[in-house]
């Protein structure tokens, strides 16, 4: 089982959907099994439920989801590997691979994009940058226990890279 982790906006689930089909393996997103768990989008669950909520559905689906020890590609949030015990968990259960974009990059991606991202909401450009810069800085303590780190230029490159490591 391979988990992909990283910050919102660098391609984990394009990355992932890719990998999987050329693995020939099956591809899941935990934000979609979440919002078909719940029956509602991942801002309408922020927004009804609140973070809270969001974060322990978020664990239920992870923990359910490596138990199964199936053989496939799992693309997590942005958030998943942060709340409970939950990368350790990716950890045990998976080759987890952390997908590294340089945070301008991440910045540039995420800036049309914060009306859909119940965490980058309200924010003007100016402060985008800055949360983006300070939340990547904290969260990549997490992301950095990951098997593997990759640093994302293309789908390509990062398809051919991982391959090399699991084949
Ligand atoms: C989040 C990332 C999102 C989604 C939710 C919270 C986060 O997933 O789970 O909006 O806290 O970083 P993506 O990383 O797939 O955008």
């Amino acid at each position: 089982m391979i988990v992909l982790v990283g910050y919102m906006g660098s391609g984990k689930s394009t990355l992932g959907k890719e990998l999987a089909k050329q693995l020939r393996i099956h591809f899941i997103d935990l934000d979609e099994i979440i919002e078909e768990k719940i029956g509602k989008n991942i801002p309408q669950i922020f927004d009804i439920y609140g973070e809270y909520f969001f974060r322990k559905q978020e664990y239920l689906v992870l923990k359910k989801e490596l138990e199964k020890r199936e053989r496939r590609v799992i693309a997590t949030g942005g958030g998943t590997p942060i709340f409970y015990n939950s990368m350790e968990l990716i950890n045990q259960f998976s080759q987890s691979i952390y997908i590294k974009v340089p945070v301008e990059e991440l910045i540039s991606r995420l800036k049309n994009e914060t009306a859909t991202r119940p965490i980058l909401r309200n924010k003007t450009r100016d402060e985008l940058k800055n949360f983006i810069e300070s939340h990547l800085d904290e969260r990549e303590t997490f992301y950095k226990t990951a098997n593997y780190i990759i640093n994302y230029n293309s789908i390509d490159e990062a398809i051919a890279e991982i391959k090399t490591k699991f084949t």
